[in-house]
């Protein structure tokens, strides 16, 4: 065997410094400054703070050392630290972000980092909005109402590849970034008419269980009005759970509408098929 072709262990030999330098990155700046929205109701402006920085670090983690160093009354909801809880959803650099899941290396850090509250919500105090607009929408809508059961023990039969399809939209955590992203909200608001794409999720969720035998189609195109939605997909591209909103749950609600309202044969094959929802 040619054992002198092998390359000698380097762990052994302890030479792995000469043999191959390892690349050094260049240092990360020791400071960052943050432009942060101060305010409240009445309004408010970016103010800078300049911190230290170090490896690892979120946002939310310089935001906390600026609330414990500079500014004692800095507003800022959190919870978890695991992006779980969707408390933290804050604008960075204009873009919808979980600041406990967004790493201070992922952003340019020579020019201010801004850090802003959601702007789809009212503003209570800095970076913490009220968002309970969001809880009183999801009272409007119909809740889960599932079918006798299937067997006389009173449990039902679900196929597995229909348990799998309402998953994906399970994994919500409520941090109501999309509904920050979406133009209907935001920029038109029309929150009286429309739920916006985290209750069209949750509305899957109940549409497509395999038990629910709710009709929430009517609803979807008056109530929570459904057509406003455009597909532009930007709810999708910030939702930290990477639930494809738009593809696996607009479109095919958006469908059930179109087959409901505006398919004359499809209404009349309902009229003789009892209740099938698929
Ligand atoms: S795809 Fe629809 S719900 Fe999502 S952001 Fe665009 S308009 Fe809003
Ligand atoms: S669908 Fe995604 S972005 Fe919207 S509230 Fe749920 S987790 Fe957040
Ligand atoms: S603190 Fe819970 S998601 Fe960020």
């Amino acid at each position: 065997m040619a054992t002198e072709t092998l390359k000698p262990d380097l762990a052994d030999t302890g030479a792995s410094e000469e043999l191959e330098p390892p690349h050094r990155q260049p240092d990360p700046p020791a400071t960052a400054t943050f432009r942060v929205w101060r305010g409240d109701r009445e309004g408010g402006q970016l103010v800078d703070y300049t911190t230290s920085v170090s490896p690892g670090m979120v946002v939310l983690d310089a935001i906390h050392q600026i609330q414990a160093d500079q500014a004692n009354d800095l507003a800022v909801r959190w919870n978890c630290k695991a992006g779980k809880c969707g408390s933290c959803s804050a604008e960075v650099n204009g873009m919808p972000k979980l600041m406990c899941m967004t790493r201070l290396s992922e952003l340019p850090l020579e020019k201010p980092v801004t850090v802003e509250p959601m702007r789809s919500f009212p503003p209570v105090k800095d970076l913490v909005t009220d968002v309970s607009w969001n809880f009183r929408v999801k009272t409007r809508i119909k809740p889960f109402r599932p079918r006798a059961p299937d067997a006389a023990d009173g449990t039902w039969r679900m196929t597995q590849p229909d348990v799998d399809r309402v998953q994906e939209f399970r994994k919500c955590i409520e941090c109501f970034l999309c509904q920050d992203v979406c133009h209907v909200l935001r920029d038109h608001q029309l929150q009286e008419e429309f739920i916006g794409p985290r209750f069209l999720v949750h509305v899957a969720a109940l549409e497509m269980h395999p038990l629910d035998v709710e009709d929430r189609v009517a609803d979807l195109r008056r109530a929570h009005g459904i057509g406003y939605c455009n597909i532009t997909k930007c709810c999708t591209q910030v939702c930290p759970e990477h639930i494809t909103i738009t593809d696996n749950a607009i479109i095919p609600l958006k469908e059930r509408v179109v087959d409901e309202f505006f398919d004359p044969l499809g209404r009349v094959l309902k009229v003789f098929s009892r209740g099938g929802k698929a």
